[in-house]
Parts: C-alpha cells; structure tokens; sequence
C-alpha cells in the first residue's frame, strides 16, 4: 500500500492539511513499527545515509563524515530518545528494513517561557529512507507515524531542521502541512578554522569555501 499525502485549498498555520490514502496494487507492503535492539546496524546505516546525503547538499561544504560519526550518532540518539520521551521508528518495506525516524520532545528553557506561548513542541531529528526504498511512501508513513505519536503525547507542534537546498524533503513536509518558520542565515567571516589559521610552516593558502 502506498500513502500519498495532498492538500486541497490553501493552507493556514492553523489548518490541517487533507491527507488520504491512494491504494497502489503494485506497491510495496508497508509497515512502521518502534526500534528494537536488533535494528542498531540499520539505524547506524540511515543515519551515515541521511548525512551523506547532507553533505552533498550543504550550500556552504562544511557538513562531513568522520568515522566515528555512526558510533557517537546512535549514542546520541537512544540517550536523548530515552531521556526526552522520544521514539524511534524503523519503516520497513515487503518486511525489509527501509528507512527510520528519530524524534523526541524539545524541552523549553526558563528564559524561553518568558517570550513563547507555552508549546509542546516535537522534535524531528532525523528521517531518513535507503535510497534504494525512496519514492514508495516510506518516509510519509514515518512522518504520518511520529505526527500520530507526538498528538498522543501532548504536543502542538512538531517541528524539524532542513537544508535550504533538500527540494525533496521539504516537498514531502510541504505535502504534510509544514510550513517555514525561521531561518537559518550565515555569513562567512573567514576559511574554515579547519584551515585557519593555517599550521605553521604551511605555505599554501587556505582555500575559501563559499557557496
Ligand atoms: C526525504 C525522504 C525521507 C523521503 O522518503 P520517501 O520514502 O522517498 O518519501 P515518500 O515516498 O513518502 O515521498 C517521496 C515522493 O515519492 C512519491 N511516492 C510515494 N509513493 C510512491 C509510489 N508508490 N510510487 C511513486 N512515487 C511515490 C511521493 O508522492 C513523493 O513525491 P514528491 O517527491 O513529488 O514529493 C528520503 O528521500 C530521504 O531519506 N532522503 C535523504 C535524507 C533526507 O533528506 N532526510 C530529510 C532530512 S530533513
């Protein structure tokens, strides 16, 4: 079965988009359902590929990979799943692991409850499908998922981090009622520091990463 998500009219902050469901006999059969200790190595692989794809996608070329990324990743987020009543969900597609979605709920500082309406506010870590899976409905039944679990527990709002430049999934977000808020803007002062200053005895000049 595939889902497919649209809205009909325009939308308002305020409003819910129209999701329906269009069944596709030739689809893959779809199912999300919550972590288990057995999936460690495919959350591992969602999270190299979903920042691997990052990486081509940074404007500015300064996201990368080091190899102790995966390790430290996963760490990160069963601690922080587990310390902020947050969820991981594993997507699977004809019963093969697919994809995952990564969320927990976003704290609010003393200082931020002084200028914000008291919010709930879902967090969205990371989303990510293998690309072999893209394009079957497997990020939308995991969006659809973690949208149904943060209302379960109270939030008004879920909220995520995507790239000026991923087209892609901020159409997937567009098509589930997101809608931009802030953004984040950058001016370069200088070389990346990895760069500069430069070590001494280094006689070339650093290369300047602009978009
Ligand atoms: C963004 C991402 C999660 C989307 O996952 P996905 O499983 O491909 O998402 P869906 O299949 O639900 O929707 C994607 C598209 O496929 C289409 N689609 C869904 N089911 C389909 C089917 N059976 N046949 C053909 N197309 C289909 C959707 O209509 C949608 O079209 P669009 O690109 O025009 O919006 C995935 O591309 C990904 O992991 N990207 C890299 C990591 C990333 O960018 N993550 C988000 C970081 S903020």
């Amino acid at each position: 079965m595939s889902v497919a998500c649209r809205m009909r009219g325009p939308l308002t902050p305020w409003r819910e988009p129209e999701v329906f469901l269009e069944l596709d006999p030739r689809a893959m059969q779809l199912e999300v359902r919550d972590y288990r200790p057995a999936d460690r190595e495919h959350l591992g692989e969602c999270l190299s590929a979903l920042l691997d794809e990052m990486v081509g996608l940074d404007p500015w070329h300064r996201t990368r990979r080091t190899p102790d990324y995966t390790t430290k990743s996963i760490s990160k987020c069963l601690r922080e799943v587990r310390q902020n009543d947050g969820f991981i969900l594993v997507g699977e597609a004809d019963h093969e692991p697919a994809g995952i979605a990564v969320a927990w709920i976003s704290g609010m500082s003393e200082v931020e409850r002084t200028i914000t309406l008291p919010t709930r506010v879902g967090l969205l870590y990371a989303l990510s499908v293998l690309p072999g899976f893209r394009k079957n409905g497997v990020g939308s039944a995991l969006l659809a998922e973690c949208e149904r679990r943060f209302r379960q527990r109270g939030c008004d709002q879920l909220g995520l981090f995507v790239f000026a430049g991923n087209k892609g999934a901020q159409r997937l977000y567009a098509r589930h009622g997101f809608r931009d808020r802030a953004k984040l803007t950058v001016k370069q002062l200088g070389p990346p520091l990895r760069r500069w200053p430069p070590p001494p005895g280094t006689k070339r000049k650093p290369r300047r990463v602009h978009p």
